[in-house]
């Protein structure tokens, strides 16, 4: 983690351009601009400094994965779907060399069963879901704590 100021970056996956609109009584009303500018200011007051990007592809977001280990400290993840099939970003999250928090809108658990399995979650050092637009706040926040519990020389 670099000295004082850790770099994460934020990954939507497919579908979450679509907030605001999509099954608002699922996903809430906040759009993506709006959840991307309040992790902006929670960053601001964590000490720490966020990238936000989107893409409803998988190739783009394993890459993005991958990536995140030369330069971030760490990645939080809303895979969408994705979180449900992909083998590849999970071997993604094991190969990036930096802790990923999973996080979801919605309580997936207790929704349909083919949303309860997580590919990725397994590989992710914490997973926050259910809590809507906030989910990414608490995401963000375990994240930042978790990397200074490391830097310390903890756990
Ligand atoms: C989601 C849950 C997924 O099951 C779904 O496919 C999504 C959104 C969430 O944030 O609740 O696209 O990741």
């Amino acid at each position: 983690m670099s000295a004082s100021r850790p770099f994460i970056l934020v990954l939507h996956g497919p579908n979450l351009n679509a907030l605001g609109s999509r099954e608002p009584a699922i996903y809430g009303a906040d759009t993506l601009l709006s959840i991307d500018a309040s992790l902006r200011a929670r960053a601001a007051t964590l000490g720490c400094d966020v990238l936000c990007v989107q893409s409803a592809s998988e190739a783009v977001l394993v890459d993005a994965v991958l990536d995140a280990g030369r330069w971030a400290d760490g990645v939080v993840i809303n895979p969408g779907a994705l979180t449900h099939t992909s083998v590849a970003l999970r071997d993604a999250v094991l190969a990036a060399g930096v802790p990923v928090v999973e996080c979801h809108l919605s309580h997936t658990d207790r929704r349909e069963a083919f949303r309860r399995r997580s590919w990725l979650g397994p590989a992710c050092v914490g997973r926050v879901q259910g809590f809507g637009a906030t989910s990414y706040l608490l995401a963000l926040e375990g994240l930042v704590a978790h990397l200074a519990r490391a830097h310390q020389g903890g756990r």
